[in-house]
This record gives C-alpha cells, structure tokens and sequence, in this order.
C-alpha cells in the first residue's frame, strides 16, 4: 500500500476569517479550529493531536484530502514533524481596494469556500504568541505570508510583525495592494529577507481605475519608488499582471506595464491569469487563448533581456504547458 505525505499539513497553518486550518488551499482540509471568538477558543494540544489523525488518515478512502493535488507519495526526504514552519495569515478580508478579480466577493460555488469583504475577524495577535509559547513554531526556519484582505486596513499587521521579529521569523511575504506606503516593511526589507508581492495588472492609470476601481495608480507607483529609495537591492519587490480578458489583455498595456518596470527597476516581475477562469470559477473548461501566449513571450524577452526574475506559480505554469484548465466536479 502507498504511504501518502503531504507537506502543506506537515507545515503549514492557514488563518482563515471563520476558521484555522492544516493548508491554504480553503477548500479542503483538516480544520483545526472554527468560529472562533478569541484566543481562550484555542487548545493548543489541537495542532499535534489533529495532524497525527490526519496523516494517519490520508491513505484511506474516506480522507478529506483524496484528489487533492498536494498529496504525494511519501519520499525519504518527507519527515514527519510537530513544528510549524509556514504560516498564512489571511484572518481578514477588509480592503481598501476593489478589484474586479478579487475572490472575496464570490458566493460558494461547488465545494470551494470564500469569505464576505467586511466579515468579522478574531485577534489573532495572542493566538500567535500562544503558538510560540506551545513551542509549536520552527522558529529557526519559519516563512511568515500576509495575504487578507490588504494588510494596510488591518490593525494587529504591524504589532504581529514586532511579535515575529522578535520571537523568530526567517522570512515574510506581503501581499498587498501597496496603496499605502508601510515603514514597516521597509525595516523588514532593512532587516531580513522579506518580500512584497503587489499586484498593478497594468501600465496606466486609467486601465489601473478600469481594474482596481479606485483612483490610486500615482499612490501605487509613489510607494514602489519610496521603497527602491530607502532601501535599494533591499527591496525585494515581485510585481505582478494579472490578465484579466477584455480589460488588459493586450500588447500596448503589456508593454506600458514593463516600460514602467523597467524605469522603476523593479527586480521581479509576476506573471498571472485571473483565476476565476483557470480555477473553477467562470467556467468549468478554459482553453487558454492564443494571444495570452503572445503576452507571456513579451514577459519572457523582458525578462532574458534585463536580467530580471520573471516569476510564475506552478499552477498556472502547468496550465499554460497543457493550453487548457478544466474542472471535473465528479472527481
Ligand atoms: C486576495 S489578495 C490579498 C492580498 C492583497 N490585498 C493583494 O491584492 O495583493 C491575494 C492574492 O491573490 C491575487 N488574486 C486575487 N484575485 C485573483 C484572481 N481573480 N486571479 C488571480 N490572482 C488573484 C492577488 O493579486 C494577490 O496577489
Ligand atoms: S492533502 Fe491537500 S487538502 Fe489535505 S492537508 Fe494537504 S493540502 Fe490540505
Ligand atoms: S487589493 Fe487584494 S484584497 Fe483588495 S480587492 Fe484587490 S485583490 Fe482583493
């Protein structure tokens, strides 16, 4: 029989707003911990106990996990562990953005949960102190990712970075809309090695308002030069396009966009297809247009040219390889 391991419940807890779970997938699961009020909701034994049944249950028929594409085969490199060494903090989905793309606003469809924009959220600040105080934490090796919501509308963003920093964090990833300028950030960029990961999908203000719905591309810019200046090679800024059909694209924006990172000299660029069409979202079967390919290439040549990183999640990788996405809801 096959000894099936999965990395994401291994490391990872996920902080969702009504719930806390093994992986941040949001669909599937171990669930730790549901509707939580506050941190005296949380019993900390719950993180081993519940990972060990987990695992013990992930070769059986019946386990929450089968189909899910992180489960695999275990290798001699997979070692089981009580610690954490990822977390992804998404407690919150307040903004004060409006993307057209955003998922927040998505009502369930088929088994895959998502959250209201204003839904209510717990402190989350003691029960990340609980987990180090519980040695649940890999404190020598611990990847912090901020995801929401936007980390500017959250209140405990910058005392949760103190508590991390203090207590032991080896990287941090935001992810933010990057309206408002965090000096946070900038000490962290100053500090270790920290990340932000910043959507713009564009290259002109008016396509910016067309996407967003706010008027705040110069408010966007301003932030990414603010922290080039402060902290130079420091700032490891991931700029993302997200294309989005009918609104962006095409070459002219495709080409503003890197003109723009280019004179900005942002080190990383990210390249996405909105989700809502490759992700079970508008429809069930996508095949991936020709002309999103011709995008993609300008990416590429951007990026061998001026020597910079072009980056681009696995998943979507794949999806390009295969030239469609479908989803089969009777798997
Ligand atoms: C929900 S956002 C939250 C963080 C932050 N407010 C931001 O926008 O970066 C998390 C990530 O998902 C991406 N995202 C949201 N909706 C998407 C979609 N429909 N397609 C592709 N990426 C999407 C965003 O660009 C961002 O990188
Ligand atoms: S196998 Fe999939 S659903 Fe199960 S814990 Fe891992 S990532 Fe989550
Ligand atoms: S900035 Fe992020 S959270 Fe806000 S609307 Fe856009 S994708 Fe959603």
């Amino acid at each position: 029989m096959k000894n099936m391991f999965c990395s994401q419940l291994n490391n990872v807890i996920s902080f969702f707003p009504e719930r806390i779970m093994s992986c941040c997938t949001s669909i599937v699961g171990p669930v730790y911990f549901e509707n939580i009020e506050s941190n005296k909701d949380i019993d900390y034994k719950i993180f081993k106990e519940l990972k060990k049944v987990a695992f013990n249950q992930l070769n059986s028929s019946d386990s929450l996990c089968k189909n899910c594409f992180f489960l695999k085969e275990k290798t001699e490199n997979d070692v089981y562990t009580d610690l954490y060494n990822e977390l992804n903090i998404s407690h919150w989905m307040h903004c004060n953005c409006n993307c057209i793309y955003c998922l927040r606003e998505r009502k369930k469809a088929d088994n895959v949960r998502f959250f209201k924009k204003n839904s209510r959220h717990y402190n989350l600040l003691p029960i990340i102190k609980g987990l180090y105080d519980n040695n649940l934490l890999d404190v020598d090796n611990l990847l912090v990712r901020f995801q929401g919501g936007d980390i500017s509308v959250l209140k405990e963003f910058e005392p949760l970075v103190r508590e991390f920093d203090k207590r032991g964090v080896s990287e941090f990833i935001f992810l933010s809309n990057n309206i408002i300028y965090q000096p946070i950030i900038s000490e962290m960029f100053k500090k270790r090695k920290s990340l932000l990961l910043t959507s713009l999908d564009c290259g002109s203000r008016e396509t910016y308002k067309k996407i967003k719905r706010v008027d705040k591309f110069e408010n966007m810019i301003n932030n990414l030069k603010r922290y080039k200046k402060e902290c130079g090679d420091k700032a490891r800024l991931n700029v993302k396009y997200i294309v989005i059909p009918e609104y962006n694209d095409n070459e002219k924006e495709v080409k503003l966009f890197l003109q723009l990172m280019n004179k900005l000299e942002i080190p990383i660029i990210n390249f996405e297809i909105d989700y809502r069409y490759i992700n079970s979202g508008l429809t069930h079967y996508y095949k991936i247009p020709k002309h999103f390919y011709d995008l993609f290439d300008l990416f590429q040549d951007y990026s061998t040219k001026n020597n910079v990183e072009l980056d681009i999640c696995e998943y979507t990788r794949n999806i390009l390889k295969k030239g469609y996405y479908e989803f089969n809801c009777s798997k």
